[in-house]
């Protein structure tokens, strides 16, 4: 009986000081904050066909906004998008270690089917599965390559990538139309870069990138 109380009170209090979210089939809702790309530690591949060379690419951060449109109470279709991600390309190995090999942009819009758990309306926690194509560009090499592999210039090139991306977040209610917003995608981008030194070919590697994404914000409902 106590605590048949003590649980009524709790919700009783809970209702009182917490706004409610309610989502429903037609609403819209635009999310935004900072977001951050960070590559998977095994994003290290393979370099030059030198033994024990890889490149490493380095995490990006951005300014990610999605939208989302309700098909019913519970399932939303998501389309993520981003500012562009700046990445640092590092090498490891005996000859390229320590040096920057180059840097690239990429943007990442992600579409996704979003399923919102109906556990409470002080929390929304969500699980979501989509598709992502990611696109890269602005791809520079360093002075520090090119002495490296003794060329006057070098090249670097990165295919665009089409891969499978996972959700999980929450949104927690602020007031009535606005939210906390917390989520991370686990994304499947995988690029092949091609790498040429005084124009001529030097290496086409395979790189794993599968990035965890985080963006922590606002969103608004409409
Ligand atoms: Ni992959």
């Amino acid at each position: 009986m106590k605590k048949l109380h003590l649980s009524v009170l709790a919700s009783a209090v809970l209702s009182a000081t917490a706004p409610a979210l309610a989502y429903e089939a037609g609403d819209v809702l635009i999310k935004f904050g900072p977001a951050m790309v960070a590559p998977e530690s095994d994003s290290q591949s393979k370099i030059l066909g030198l033994q024990g060379e890889v490149v490493e690419v380095d995490d990006g951060v951005g300014f990610g906004i999605s939208g989302t449109y309700m098909m019913t109470d519970a399932i939303g279709v998501e389309l993520l998008g981003a500012t562009p991600f700046e990445h640092d390309i590092d090498g490891l190995g005996t000859v390229l270690g320590g040096a920057r090999v180059g840097s690239t942009e990429h943007l990442p819009p992600t579409l996704l089917v979003n399923y919102y758990v109906p556990v409470s309306d002080v929390i929304k926690p969500y699980v979501g599965v989509g598709y992502n194509y990611t696109t890269f560009f602005n791809e520079d090499t360093t002075a520090e390559l090119d002495g490296l592999l003794g060329a006057d210039y070098t090249s670097l090139s990165l295919s665009d990538s089409h891969g499978v991306a996972y959700e999980i977040g929450f949104d927690i209610p602020l007031e009535d139309n606005l939210v906390f917003t917390a989520t991370a995608w686990n994304v499947d981008i995988d690029t092949t870069a091609t790498v040429k030194a005084n124009s001529n070919l030097v290496e086409k590697i395979d790189v794993e990138i599968d990035p965890w994404v985080y963006m922590v914000g606002l969103g608004m409902k409409f």
